[in-house]
């Protein structure tokens, strides 16, 4: 018979547990993945208290709270607190979010919290994005023209432009991309949501002159074929945004051409 073994660091324990000091009124209880691959130790969840009192509303300051005044060494990333800059991305109740734009008050119970899915963890919060930013780069995401420069910027219509709304404003945190079931396991050679709905974005800009190019690079089993519209991406979206629509219009683009 088969037999199968978890991976030696796949098991959570359970962790330390800083209370709240003695009177603190509004309490709320953080229970937070910690994980040092250099340590050789398991993961834990260690459970941190706070008094919302005296903290920011958002999940980010509590995060921000806790690496200030109880536990130094918690580590995330963050930059703009703003939903701007997409880096602090990480599971929250159960979903991929950015901490800086989730409110406290929007999770219930004890607030659980774990990088996001599927990637290897440099640390605590933090995942390894370096396959996914490989995968961008394959994709060339820069304006790609063969006309010769004009003397001032190549222009747009109104009409031109408003195609790359809906597009223009991914911040690349990739909370869609690791919640995607198709990128969990082919993620090797599946490009995910995030990357093709940046591909998408310069398949729409009128500017760019290598169109046919972008789609050769497409045209692959693996790296635009494995979505199979499953719309986790869609729904877990920070932005609004809509990957699975960007991925099935350059699905529709491949056919147009044909
Ligand atoms: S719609 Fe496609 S990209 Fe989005 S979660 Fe589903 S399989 Fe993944
Ligand atoms: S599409 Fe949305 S979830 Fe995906 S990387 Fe862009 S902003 Fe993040
Ligand atoms: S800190 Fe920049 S998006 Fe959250």
């Amino acid at each position: 018979m088969a037999e199968f073994r978890l991976p030696k660091n796949s098991k959570v324990g359970t962790g330390k547990t800083h209370k709240a000091p003695a009177g603190t009124k509004k309490v709320r209880s953080f229970k937070i993945y910690r994980y040092d691959p250099d340590s050789g130790e398991n993961p834990r969840m260690d459970t941190y208290e706070i008094d919302l009192a005296e903290c920011g509303p958002m999940v980010l300051d509590a995060l921000i709270k806790i690496k200030n005044e109880i536990d130094t060494g918690l580590t995330f990333r963050r930059s703009c607190r703003e939903g701007v800059c997409g880096s602090c991305s990480m599971n929250i109740g159960g979903a991929n979010t950015l901490a800086c734009l989730k409110a406290i008050d929007d999770v219930p119970g004890e607030i659980a919290i774990y990088p996001l899915p599927h990637l290897p963890v440099v640390k605590d919060l933090v995942g390894d994005l370096t396959h996914i930013y490989a995968q961008y780069q394959s994709i060339q995401p820069w304006l790609q023209t063969e006309t010769p420069a004009p003397d001032r910027e190549r222009l747009q219509s109104e009409a031109e432009r408003a195609k790359l709304d809906g597009l223009w404003e991914c911040i690349l945190c990739f909370c869609c991309t690791t919640a995607c079931p198709s990128y969990w396991w082919q993620g090797e050679r599946y490009l995910g949501p995030a990357v093709l709905l940046q591909a998408a974005r310069w398949l729409e800009d009128s500017r760019d002159e290598k169109t046919g190019e972008r789609l050769d690079q497409l045209e692959d089993p693996f790296k635009l074929y494995r979505c199979h519209t499953i719309m986790n991406c869609t729904n877990t979206c920070p932005k609004g945004l809509n990957p699975a629509k960007a991925i099935g219009d350059i699905k529709q683009k491949m056919v147009e051409r044909r």
